[in-house]
């Protein structure tokens, strides 16, 4: 049995590509213990003061402290995690502001990282992540996609470095084009579920 999270951000609901995307491998990959976040559904608070103080300083306040339970879970969880499905839609050229305060909760100073004599290092080792992202349009290997990059970097910042990415692109454009990704991914998704 692995433990599989399941990280939701999509604004679309019911509609959303990623999240039928990462339903199916899911599906896919059969019994486990599967942990689902929907980071749109049950969205976390912005990164702010607070939230700092909380867990990069010295929390000491019933709202500082709340925050620093919230990450302690949200750490706990990823820390017990083999497997991270993330859904990455694109929203203005980059991931959803729901996905991005949740990996400024998890990057925790000497708990998800720490900086040592040779650089940064990650303290989330030994899982592999699998990110669905979903575009309107199409900016794999362009500089558009700042998806990709930042993914890749803050993954690789708290330690996890085996991240495989299916994409999902032309979204935006009608219905052949929808099937056209959807088939496309689902075809990716069932390599990977069959390779682990
Ligand atoms: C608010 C919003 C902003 C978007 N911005 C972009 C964008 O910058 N580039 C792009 O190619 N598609 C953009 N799209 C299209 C989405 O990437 C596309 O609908 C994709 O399927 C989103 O994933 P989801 O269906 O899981 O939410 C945007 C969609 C929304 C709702």
């Amino acid at each position: 049995m692995r433990n599989i999270l399941v990280l939701k951000s999509s604004i679309l609901a019911d509609n959303s590509q990623t999240n039928q995307l990462s339903d199916y491998l899911v599906r896919k990959l059969g019994d486990n213990n599967i942990v689902v976040r929907d980071l749109a559904k049950n969205a976390l608070p912005h990164f702010d003061a607070t939230a700092a103080t909380a867990v990069r300083g010295q929390p000491s306040t019933e709202a500082e402290n709340a925050l620093l339970a919230l990450s302690d879970e949200l750490v706990a969880e990823i820390q017990k995690a083999d497997i991270v499905v993330i859904n990455a839609p694109m929203y203005n050229f980059n991931i959803p502001t729901q996905l991005k305060s949740y990996f400024d909760f998890i990057a925790r100073p000497r708990v998800t990282f720490q900086y040592t004599e040779n650089g940064p290092e990650g303290l989330l080792k030994g899982k592999k992540a699998i990110v669905l992202a979903a575009f309107g349009g199409f900016h794999q290997n362009q500089s558009t996609d700042h998806v990709t990059a930042y993914i890749k970097t803050i993954l690789g910042f708290v330690g996890i470095t085996d991240v495989q990415f299916v994409y999902s692109e032309g979204i935006g454009l009608g219905a052949d084009s929808i099937a056209k990704a959807q088939a496309h991914a689902k075809a990716e998704i069932d390599k990977i579920a069959t390779a682990l």
